[in-house]
């Protein structure tokens, strides 16, 4: 057992500034703060998140959320033993605004740099929230990403698929978007569908009949699209019947896709014969009951434990940062001033890259 460790995290690679100091060992860890300083109002004009201005505020927020993080935790930085950066993937100008800030401060206390990857952070957290033993199965559901990782160890993650396109969150924000349902989409879409009949329209479940655990989002997305304008042409507009409707029966085919490629991925982390097996979410996605049911309920027929941690630590947070980083230092040397902020970085390197992910090669 190694002894407790204090880590100041950062994070900074979307459109959350964020700072944490998080406390203990490897499995054990105890959020000592987290500060979040959300952009969604900066952005909101534009219909998605714009790099340059997210870059901004990172830059003017990062030094604002450490002494927040610090002020609450009741500590100053010479009690901090080690400084963790978010260091990719993600938009390179807040990764940048992130990894100067944390060479600064451990340039300037003399405290150990480690550069972490945002998708270990999310991965890791059922580490954190719950001391989840490995190897488990992880599905990572946001509004950046998805994909279904073997956990097997601090540094160590295999992919067994994902998107090949959009991730869940971007695609319920561009049908809130279509719909006329408001933004952020997942939790507007989420309350439309409680009034809503899934069975109106008979939305497609891409790739369900392929084998394997990769998803894709966009074909619905446009089939959403499609029935919404025949409804448009028809009527003239659109009913709150027919937003809820459309919401309902969107939400059933994520929901119906995530969960039975869910079955595939834990027939392939079953055979690793795990001594207790859990199937975890995280990511912003994982907030919607509807999805979290259907998991458990898949989660239920294998026997296997699931897991969702506290929403606070599903969206992106610096808590998340600060414990891969006590996860891993037992495992690997600190980073120099060399770090580099990455825009892709992908998290097992062993497996094929996702299609779709562009000619600079993978992104995640
Ligand atoms: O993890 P997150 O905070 O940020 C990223 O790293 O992307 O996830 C944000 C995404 C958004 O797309 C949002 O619409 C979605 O998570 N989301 C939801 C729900 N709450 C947030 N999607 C479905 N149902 C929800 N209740
Ligand atoms: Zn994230």
């Amino acid at each position: 057992m190694t002894n407790p460790v204090t880590v100041l995290g950062l994070e900074s690679s979307c459109d959350d500034t964020a700072a944490a100091v998080v406390r203990g060992v490897p499995g054990d860890m105890q959020v000592v703060s987290s500060v979040v300083f959300g952009q969604s109002d900066l952005h909101a004009d534009f219909g998605g998140v714009v790099p340059e201005i997210a870059a901004r505020a990172h830059a003017e927020r990062l030094d604002v959320s450490v002494a927040g993080a610090l002020e609450q935790a009741g500590l100053c930085l010479s009690d901090i033993d080690a400084i963790a950066a978010t260091c990719g993937p993600g938009l390179i100008g807040g990764v940048v605004a992130g990894v100067m800030t944390a060479k600064g401060l451990s340039a300037a206390t003399g405290k150990p740099l480690y550069g972490i990857n945002h998708l270990a952070g999310h991965a890791l957290t059922p580490r954190l929230s719950d001391g989840i033993p490995y190897p488990y199965l992880m599905l990572l559901v946001s509004g950046g990403h998805c994909q279904f990782l073997l956990t097997h160890g601090p540094d160590r993650f295999t992919r067994l698929g994902g998107t090949i396109d959009d991730a869940p969150g971007e695609a319920f924000d561009k049908v809130a978007r279509l719909t006329g349902l408001g933004q952020p989409g997942g939790p507007a879409i989420e309350v439309a569908a409680r009034q809503g009949d899934p069975a109106r329209f008979a939305f497609p479940r891409p790739l369900a009949g392929k084998p394997g655990c990769d998803l894709s989002f966009s074909g619905l997305k446009t089939a959403v699209l499609r029935a919404r304008d025949d409804i448009v042409a028809d009527k003239g507009g659109l009913t709150a019947q027919d937003q809820a409707d459309l919401a309902a029966a969107f939400q059933a085919a994520v929901t119906d896709s995530l969960a039975g490629k869910a079955r595939r991925a834990l027939d392939l982390y079953l055979d690793l014969g795990p001594d207790v097996s859990t199937m975890c979410v995280a990511g912003g996605v994982a907030a919607n009951m509807t999805i979290r049911a259907a998991l458990e309920t898949v989660c239920a027929d294998f026997g296997t434990a699931f897991n969702a941690p506290p929403l606070s630590l599903c969206t992106d947070n610096a808590a998340m940062i600060a414990a891969a980083a006590i996860e891993q230092m037992p495992h690997r040397a600190p980073d120099g001033m060399d770090l580099s902020a990455r825009p892709r970085m992908p998290l097992d390197t062993r497996s094929a890259a996702m299609l779709g992910s562009g000619k600079k090669g993978a992104k995640a």
